[in-house]
C-alpha cells in the first residue's frame, strides 16, 4: 500500500499531516510513503529527515495523487475552500482520503468527493470516547490553541500576568476569564494559571465546574446552566436566542471585571454563539484583551473580525485564524500521531477494513462507493421540509 503526503496548500497553513517519526511507524507496517518535496518545511522538517526515515520525496504533487492508495492531509478539500478544488480534480476513484474535511459545513465538497469515487474519513467526526483519544485531532489541536491564545493575550496586555512583589511596589495579578471550557478552555485555564493569573471559567455545561476547580480556577455560575445543555456526544447543544440574551446579560459584569477574556465556545456544525456583545466590551477597561478562539466559526464576540485585531474603546479584540500554524512543529507532531494511530486502527491484514460495527470507523467515514454514507452529513444534505 502507498500513502501520499501532499504539501498543504491552504494559505497560511504550515502544518503537515505526517512527521518523519510517523513515516517510521508506517514503514513498520510495510507501507510505502511518498512525501511531496517541501511538505514539512513550514513545520521545520526538511525533506532529508523524511528520506532518513525511508520515505520517498517526490517533486510532483500530481505524481503523489496518481500513485498513492491513501492520501493523508491536514486540510482535505472540504477544509480548504481556497485551494482544495485543485486536489479534488486529482483525486481518483478507489482512493482513500483521510484528514480534516469540515463535513458538517462543506456539504458540496463531500458530494464531489463521493462522486469522484473516493472513500473519505473526516477526523473532526472522531467520537469523543476514551478508546479514540489517541486519534482525536480536535483535542490535540484545541490544546495547542488554548495554550497559544493565552500567550497572545499575555503579549498584548499592558500589564503582567503574575503577582509581583518588588522594591518598587506590588503588582496585582491579571484577571482572566475563560468562556467555553472544553479542551481549549481547560488548556487556556491551565496556561493562564501557570503564568500566575487569577482565573475564572464559565461554560454552559455544568459538568465542567469540577474540572475548572481542579485547575485552581473559579467556576462562574450564572444560574442559567441546565442539565440539558450537553448532547449525547458531550457537545454543547445550540440554545435559544432568548437563552443567549439572558446569558449575555448575566455575563456582562463578569466580563467587565476581567483584564483578559478568552472565548472558545463552539457548537458542532453551527456558527459560534455570540456570548460577548459590543455592549459588554464597552464595559471593559481600556487595555483589556479579548482573544476569540472561535473566530474561525464567526467568533464568540460580536466585534470579532476573523483574522484581525479590532480595537474598540481601547479594548483589543483578537480573532486569530489558524493559530495552530503559529506552532506548526508541535501541532504537526500531534496531528501525525493522531492520523497514524487512526490509520493503524483501520488496517486488518494489510488492508483497510470498513467495519461499520466499530464506532470509530462508522462515525468518521463520510463517503464510500460513490455515496455520502455518514448519517449526520446526509441529514444536513436532505432538503428541509417546509414549516
Ligand atoms: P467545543 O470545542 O465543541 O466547545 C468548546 C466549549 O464551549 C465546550 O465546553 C462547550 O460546552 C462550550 N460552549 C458552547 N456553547 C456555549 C455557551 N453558550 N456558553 C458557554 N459555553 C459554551 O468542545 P470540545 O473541547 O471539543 O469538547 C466537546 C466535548 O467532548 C466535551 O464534553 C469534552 O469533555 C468531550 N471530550 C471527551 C474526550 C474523551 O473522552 N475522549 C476528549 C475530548 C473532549
Amino acid at each position: 500500500m502507498i500513502i501520499g503526503i501532499p504539501k498543504e496548500t491552504s494559505p497560511g497553513e504550515r502544518r503537515v499531516a505526517l512527521v518523519p517519526e510517523g513515516v517510521a511507524s508506517l514503514r513498520k507496517k510495510g507501507v510505502e510513503v511518498l512525501v511531496e518535496a517541501g511538505a514539512g518545511e513550514g513545520s521545520g522538517l526538511p525533506d532529508a529527515e523524511y528520506t532518513k526515515k525511508e520515505a520517498s520525496v517526490v517533486a510532483s504533487r500530481a505524481e503523489i495523487f496518481a500513485r498513492a492508495d491513501v492520501i493523508m492531509q491536514v486540510r482535505t478539500p472540504g477544509a480548504n475552500p481556497e485551494t482544495g478544488e485543485a486536489d479534488l480534480k486529482m483525486l481518483r476513484s478507489g482512493q482513500i482520503l483521510i484528514g480534516l474535511a469540515e463535513p458538517l459545513i462543506a456539504l458540496e465538497t463531500a458530494k464531489a468527493v463521493a462522486a469522484a469515487g473516493v472513500t473519505s474519513f473526516a477526523l473532526e467526526l472522531m467520537p469523543r470516547i476514551t478508546r479514540a483519544q489517541s486519534m482525536d485531532v480536535l483535542s490535540s489541536m484545541a490544546n495547542i490553541a488554548g495554550y497559544k491564545g493565552v500567550l497572545m493575550a499575555a503579549n498584548e496586555l499592558p500589564r503582567i500576568f503574575p503577582m509581583m512583589m518588588t522594591a518598587a511596589g506590588t503588582l496585582k495579578p491579571a484577571k482572566v476569564l475563560v468562556i467555553g471550557v472544553g479542551v481549549a478552555g481547560l488548556q487556556a485555564i491551565a496556561t493562564a494559571r501557570r503564568l500566575g493569573a487569577v482565573v475564572q471559567g464559565y461554560d454552559v455545561r455544568p459538568v465542567v465546574k469540577e474540572q475548572v476547580e481542579s485547575l485552581g480556577a473559579k467556576f462562574v455560575d450564572l444560574g442559567l446552566e441546565t442539565a440539558q445543555a450537553q448532547d449525547a456526544g458531550g457537545y454543547a447543544k445550540e440554545q435559544s436566542q432568548d437563552f443567549y440574551r439572558r446569558q449575555q446579560e448575566a455575563l456582562g459584569k463578569v466580563v467587565a471585571a476581567n483584564d483578559v477574556v478568552i472565548t472558545t465556545a463552539l457548537v458542532p456544525g453551527k456558527r459560534a454563539p455570540v456570548l460577548v456583545s459590543a455592549e459588554m466590551v464597552k464595559l471593559m477597561a481600556p487595555g483589556s484583551i479579548v482573544v476569540d478562539l472561535a473566530a474561525e466559526r464567526g467568533g464568540n464576540c460580536e466585534l470579532t473580525q476573523p483574522g484581525e485585531t479590532a480595537v474598540v474603546g481601547g479594548v483589543r479584540i483578537m480573532g486569530p485564524l489558524n493559530l495552530l500554524s503559529t506552532v506548526p512543529n508541535h501541532a504537526s507532531q500531534l496531528y501525525s500521531h493522531n492520523i497514524t494511530t487512526f490509520f493503524t486502527h483501520l488496517i486488518r491484514s494489510g488492508e483497510i477494513s470498513y467495519d461499520l460495527e466499530d464506532e470509530i470507523t462508522q462515525q468518521t467515514l463520510v463517503t464510500r462507493e460513490g455515496q455520502v454514507v455518514h448519517g449526520r452529513v446526509k441529514e444536513l444534505m436532505a432538503p428541509k421540509a417546509s414549516a
